[in-house]
């Protein structure tokens, strides 16, 4: 089956990085036909990969199975050759998006679309606007139309409903839901993995590796924090999570992980800007080499005037990826995905 991802355009790199993170990870086979302004066509045999994609990616809008690759041109003849009662059952939506500004109205595109579909249909088909059972979307990006039918909305409430001030325990510093995701998702981990976060702070990144699945680990060195971080966890519905008092540089864990996902402190004050941090950093690599299975991935959040090239050397890790996100005009952050070299 062929399908179309329209990504979020909020980021150049993540969110494309991010779908193919997520395939890997579900050992979904895909052949990735084409990327266009945020729109990624597919192809694969699973038949459930629209389904596991939804579930998962932070930085998506809409999964549609293709129904047809077209041009502006033969959009008319093509919308009345298809066999639209295979497709609908009863009633239907036609919605256009238009990635590029074109001069085509896409209200008068539905309206005039919709009536041909109704028209070759037959009168059993009914429009419905509000909560069709079917949803068809035409997008228009350029001179090309993809037209399809929508199989899922990505449901994006969660990233607003569990931002970090909303939560019991709060904490400056804590990272957005959305960008916890996404780094979850680029570490690999997928459901039943282990997942650790050794500098977990208020648990962010554990809420959402719960909610794809993985069973959670985390630690902080401060007590106040490991507490937090249990409320939030208990707050979201979490329930296989195991978080403990510790120091990330000193970890001897029972258990391998598959992966660790982390945001560590990277000492702001100028005073231990520079040597204090960097050993936090040098130590904890080491410590996670021992406790990190072969295979396993870390995906790691830095402030851009940290050089994690530099930390790295000497170790055992290489980058595998790296994606730059500015906050503000005084900070860009990093996000890397380290693995072991060779
Ligand atoms: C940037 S915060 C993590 C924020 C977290 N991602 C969140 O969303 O709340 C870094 C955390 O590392 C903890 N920390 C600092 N040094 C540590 C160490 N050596 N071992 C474990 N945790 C440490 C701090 O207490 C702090 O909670």
């Amino acid at each position: 089956m062929e399908i179309f991802l329209i990504l979020s355009r909020e980021h150049e790199t993540l969110p494309l990085a991010e779908l193919r993170a997520i395939l890997d990870a579900e050992n979904i086979d895909y052949d990735l036909k084409e990327v266009v302004m945020g729109v990624v066509k597919l192809k694969t045999d699973n038949e459930d990969a629209a389904d596991i994609i939804a579930k998962r990616i932070a930085y998506g809008h809409e999964i549609c199975s293709l129904i047809k690759d077209t041009d502006i041109d033969n959009l008319e003849n093509d919308i009345l050759s298809i066999d639209w009662k295979e497709i609908i059952d009863e009633n239907f939506a036609l919605r256009v998006k238009k990635i590029e500004s074109l001069e085509n109205d896409s209200q008068i595109m539905e309206k005039k679309f919709g009536a041909l579909i109704k028209a070759q249909a037959g009168e059993k088909i009914k429009v419905k606007l509000e909560k069709p059972q079917t949803f068809i979307r035409v997008l228009v990006t350029g001179s090309r139309v993809l037209i399809g039918k929508r199989e899922t909305k990505i449901d994006k409430k969660h990233f607003f409903n569990l931002k970090p001030h909303k939560r019991p325990f709060f904490y400056p510093g804590s990272m957005s839901p959305k960008l916890a995701r996404c780094m979850i998702n680029l570490s690999r981990a997928k459901a039943g993995d282990l997942l650790l976060d050794p500098f977990c702070g208020t648990g962010g990144i554990l809420i959402e590796a719960g909610i794809i699945g993985t069973r959670i680990l985390g630690t902080d060195i401060d007590e106040k924090m490991v507490k937090g971080a249990a409320k939030n966890l208990e707050y979201c519905g979490a329930k296989d999570f195991h978080i403990f008092q510790a120091d990330a540089r000193k970890l001897d864990l029972e258990e391998k992980v598959n992966a660790v996902v982390t945001d560590p402190p990277y000492g702001i004050s100028a005073s231990t800007a520079g040597e204090e941090s960097s050993t936090i950093f040098r130590d904890f690599l080491k410590s996670i080499s021992n406790n990190l299975l072969e295979n396993g991935l870390i995906c790691l959040a830095s402030p851009h005037y940290v050089s994690v090239n530099d930390l790295i050397q000497g170790t055992e890790f290489k980058i595998l990826e790296r994606h730059e996100i500015r906050m503000h005009k005084s900070l860009t952050r990093v996000i890397s995905v380290l693995g072991r070299a060779g």
